[in-house]
């Protein structure tokens, strides 16, 4: 029988599904199988009944829900009235990627597995649970469960005869080319010719606006540990500055024409001027040289995100994610490209199984970066065709903001509050944070500074009806989405605003004191602070809850209040669910079980929602 051709299909929301799918897609080519590697939601659905191979790899995000570029496969694929037998041809495998601190671990995958076999599909093998928390990362997982995935597929269509697998150490080809100009052609420029400053359709990933930032002010005190910038953007022309209705007038509308509180703002980050330098220098790439990228394989398509022709300057400053911590993908391609024996085989080294606890303290542990590792391999870094650039190196993603404004209340203004992250880890140089580091740096100022930007939905959205009220609890940064929604329901004239906000010290880190100040003035909210270090005893927002029990319970039970929760993933989610349950068994005389079947109906019915991040 001939082979077919494997389609790996992922739903990824930080990229490594997809990383992990363009291995699986790597290691097929070495067993002389066809493979196409695709995002679910860029796959039409419907096609899958032909399908003879398919290997699903997906993430379980927060909540236990889909990532976003899986979010149209999800809803389609549970449809009632598929037929049992719709997927019979289809022998099928799932590689799930989550985490086990979570409630919700790899649910997604699990769920993805039961329908497919529902639907009549084959499991070539159980799920593979793939676990972040483990040590190992997970890998640990999905080595063993890909040796036996390629077992099971070589069984059943074994490579054509006289043929082997390609071993590790030859380089697959590249996936494309890259064919360089000369002269550089009047078209190359290191602008940004995806983005644009008018509108046609939404702004979106393919074509961000490019908004124009106003403010970027540090609004935490000198001596707070952290350093947390309110940034504001223009987005007149955007098409996303109208204030508009939550629900779209037309159901088919796939996109959002503008934002309402509780949506968020994704922005396009780009490497910093002397990371770029470094990286040319390393790679012994001229910046100002142009290029055209041609795909090598008929069904890879070029990133639409790139500009034709290309200058090696913008691939390195806005698409290649130089300063992620590269994963086993990247030492493996590396060692099959390096001239020298010594670097090579310390390379070979970091790749094999047996090298993965090294791996993990070289690299993932201390968050050594692409740029850093390649320094650190110089022989090799120098010698890598440009053509593996891509290959080797991810693309950069786009990062998520929850949108701290509301266009009633500023129109065709966006704002966040952003975080710079920047951390210390075993290397001397501290980690910092690609995106915040590099909003930071920009002044606005000292001159135009322009940001690629577009917004989609968020996790949160708040009751239509006017007289429902809203309790929110928003420690830190968490009150983000909250000022967003305090706006927007002020404008509307719902005044029955609760807003809990926790931070540090009343003098440091708390965020549009005076704001809340006034509004609390007229009438319009309630707000409840929680100072944690301004007094000897720790007092965090889920106290304050506590003691206002009577009040939130009467506003739940008897007033249908919505309820809100955003900010730090670690704690505080857990422990202000903790809060409410309490107050449910003292409040309303549940009993333990009772409570938690309370907060789980309020889930249900979404009038409790969290957003939290890490
Ligand atoms: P801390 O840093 O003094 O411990 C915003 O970060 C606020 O959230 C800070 O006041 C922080 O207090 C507080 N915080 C830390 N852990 C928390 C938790 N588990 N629950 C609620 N608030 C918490």
């Amino acid at each position: 029988m001939p082979s077919p051709r494997l389609l790996v299909l992922f739903g990824s929301q930080t990229g490594t599904a997809q990383d992990v799918s363009e291995r699986l897609g790597r290691e097929a080519r070495r067993r002389r199988l066809g493979c196409r590697v695709q995002a679910l939601d860029s796959y039409p659905v419907v096609n899958l009944i032909n399908e003879p191979l398919v290997i699903f790899v997906c993430a379980t995000t927060g909540q236990g829900d889909p990532p976003d570029n899986m979010k149209n496969f999800w809803r389609f694929i549970f449809r009632k009235n598929l037929p049992s037998t719709s997927l019979c041809q289809m022998d099928f495998a799932v590689l799930g990627l989550g985490d086990s601190s979570y409630a919700k671990f790899n649910f997604v995958a699990k769920k993805l597995y039961r329908r497919l076999l529902q639907l009549g599909g084959t499991a070539l093998l159980p799920v593979c649970l793939g676990d972040d928390q483990h040590e190992l990362g997970p890998d640990a997982a999905i080595d063993p469960w890909l040796h036996t995935l390629w077992e099971k597929v070589l069984g059943l269509y074994p490579m054509p005869i006289g043929l082997g697998v390609i071993p590790p150490g030859v380089p697959l080809p590249s996936k494309f080319a890259l064919q360089f100009f000369q002269e550089a052609p009047e078209m190359c420029s290191g602008e940004q010719r995806g983005a644009r400053t008018e509108p046609q359709s939404p702004p979106s990933e393919l074509q961000p606006f490019l908004a124009r930032m106003v403010t970027n002010r540090r609004v935490t005190g000198p001596s707070h540990f952290q350093d947390v910038r309110l940034i504001e953007f223009d987005i007149t022309g955007s098409g996303i500055n109208q204030p508009s209705p939550r629900v779209p007038p037309k159901p088919s509308m796939a996109f959002p024409h503008s934002f309402a509180a509780g949506d968020v703002v994704l922005i396009l980050p780009q490497n910093a001027a002397s990371h770029v330098q470094q990286f040319c220098q390393a790679l012994g790439l001229d910046p100002d040289q142009c290029f055209m990228l041609q795909p090598r394989e008929p069904d890879v398509s070029c990133p639409e995100r790139l500009p034709q022709p290309c200058s090696v300057r913008h691939l390195v400053s806005q698409y290649l994610d130089i300063a992620s911590v590269p994963r086993r993908s990247f030492f493996e391609l590396l060692a099959c490209l390096s001239p020298h024996e010594l670097e090579r085989d310390k390379l070979l080294e970091l790749s094999s199984p047996a090298g993965q606890e090294e791996l993990s303290q070289y690299c993932s542990r201390p968050r050594r970066t692409a740029l850093e590792v390649l320094c650190d391999f110089p022989h090799t870094a120098a010698a890598i065709p440009p053509d593996y650039l891509l290959d080797l190196i991810p693309p950069i993603r786009p990062r998520a903001f929850s949108i701290a404004s509301s266009l009633l209340a500023r129109p065709s203004r966006l704002q966040i509050l952003m975080a710079v992250v920047q951390y210390q880890t075993r290397l001397k140089e501290p980690r910092r944070g690609l995106c915040s580091s590099w909003l930071a740096s920009l002044d606005p100022e000292q001159g135009p500074v322009q940001v690629p930007l577009w917004v989609r939905p968020g996790g949160l959205t708040f009751p239509q009806a006017p007289d429902t009220p809203v309790i929110m609890v928003g420690p830190g940064t968490g009150v983000a989405p909250f000022r967003a929604a305090v706006q927007e329901r002020v404008a509307q004239g719902r005044t029955e605003n609760f807003l809990f906000f926790g931070c540090r010290q009343r003098d440091q880190d708390f965020y549009w004191e005076a704001e809340w100040k006034e509004l609390e003035e007229r009438g319009c909210l309630s707000l409840v602070t929680a100072f944690s270090r301004d007094q000897e005893r720790k007092v965090y927002v889920q106290h304050r809850l506590r003691e206002l029990g009577p009040l939130v319970w009467e506003l739940l039970d008897h007033r249908g209040a919505y309820f809100y929760l955003a900010g730090n993933a670690k704690y505080m989610p857990a422990d202000v669910s903790e809060a409410l349950t309490s107050i449910f068994r003292e409040e309303g005389g549940l009993s333990g079980p009772e409570a938690a079947a309370y907060l789980a109906r309020l889930q249900r019915t979404l009038r409790f929602q969290t957003e939290t991040w890490a």
